[in-house]
């Protein structure tokens, strides 16, 4: 739902801020980047690589499309020496992430993971029995994220820095009203094609997905012991392939005319993510908007969004649980 709040935040937020390019030095530093063949995910990669960064994964579904990439980031940045690497990854598929997981293990260090892949489709599809848009943005970067924690705690435990783990979500947060969140069993009504078909949820869900993303890491950072330093990004609407990818002409349409008068250059865009991965710690679990932090707009009552907070993390571990069992340990949770 597009309310005047959303609104009025969006076109001062496209018209009249521009995000700052940060200067960090990541020498040193090892990182990963899903989805990093195109659009955001490549951009700031190739910032990474421009700002030093001695060791870069691009994390990709299609090796050739990622082979692509490193050469368009090794002829702009100019850099020739033997840093970058690409690894497959599939985020529709819980054994590619374990594979990658475990591959992952076997690096030296991991400093950044910037889990940028993402998709934003309104027609049916699923991958092992969840929805598309649910599998890739939710449950399987969580799966990754929650997958990672211990190499990113050894990180910080040999080399004494602050690791960081950063989300790519969406100020598309601000359009859903969430209603999943009132059943008593959200990943079921989340997989359950006759809901997705009705009314207008199918055009509401990457906004869902986005939002599920928010409030699972701000209550997974008060369960946290020690880790990385977690930031949820948006880098504004941005000339990426993302609304492209849609089979449906007028939404395509829609889509590119929008983009013809607000969207930001990708170069734009991408800063944001720069900055989510060399925030300090008051960025922990924060939400962060025109590269900086700020609060979500989530759409309900503020009595209400602690308790959805806490059951969205809640199913959302149990659901991560079913597909590896023993996740949850991961997080060092305190007694409670
Ligand atoms: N562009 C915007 O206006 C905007 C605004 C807010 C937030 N975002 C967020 O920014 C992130 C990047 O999107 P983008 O705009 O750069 O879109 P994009 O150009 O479509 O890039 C998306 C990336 O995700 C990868 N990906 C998709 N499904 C995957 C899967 N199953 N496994 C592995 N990788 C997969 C794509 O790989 P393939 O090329 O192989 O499909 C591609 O590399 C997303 O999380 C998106 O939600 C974008």
């Amino acid at each position: 739902m597009i309310t005047s709040r959303f609104v009025r935040s969006f076109l001062y937020s496209h018209l009249f801020v521009t995000p700052p390019n940060i200067a960090h030095d990541f020498s040193g530093q090892t990182i990963i980047v899903t989805g990093s063949n195109v659009g955001l995910g490549l951009e700031a990669a190739r910032k990474f690589a421009q700002q030093g960064c001695s060791k870069l994964i691009l994390a990709v579904r299609t090796v050739s499309k990622g082979e692509a990439a490193k050469e368009s980031i090794q002829s702009s940045t100019g850099r020739k020496d033997d840093f970058m690497e690409v690894w497959p990854l599939d985020m529709t598929s819980t054994n590619s992430i374990r594979s990658f997981v475990r591959r992952a293990d076997g690096l030296e260090r991991v400093d950044v993971l910037l889990e940028n892949a993402g998709i934003a489709l309104t027609y049916w599809a699923e991958y092992e029995g969840m929805e598309q848009d649910i599998k890739v943005n939710v449950v399987s970067t969580l799966l990754l994220a929650l997958l990672m924690l211990p190499k990113l705690r050894d990180t910080a435990a040999t080399y004494g820095n602050t690791p960081h783990l950063e989300i790519v979500t969406s100020e598309s947060h601000k359009t859903t009203t969430y209603s999943e969140v009132n059943e008593d069993d959200i990943y079921a009504k989340l997989a359950d094609k006759a809901h997705f078909m009705e009314g207008g949820n199918r055009f509401d869900r990457y906004a869902v997905s986005k939002l599920m993303q928010i409030l699972f890491v701000q209550e997974l950072v008060k369960h946290m012991i020690g880790g990385p330093v977690i930031t949820l990004v948006t880098p504004g609407l941005t000339h990426t392939e993302l609304a492209n990818r849609t089979p449906s002409r007028f939404e395509y349409w829609a889509a590119q005319v929008l983009k013809l008068f607000f969207a930001r250059t990708v170069e734009v865009g991408a800063r944001t993510l720069i900055a989510g991965a060399c925030a300090g710690p008051d960025s922990h679990g924060k939400y962060m908007e025109d590269g900086k932090n700020c609060e979500p707009d989530i759409m309900c009552h503020e009595a209400e969004l602690e308790a959805n907070q806490r059951k969205t993390y809640v199913q959302t571990l149990a659901y991560l649980e079913q597909l590896e069992p023993g996740i949850s340990k991961n997080i060092a949770t305190t007694s409670e």
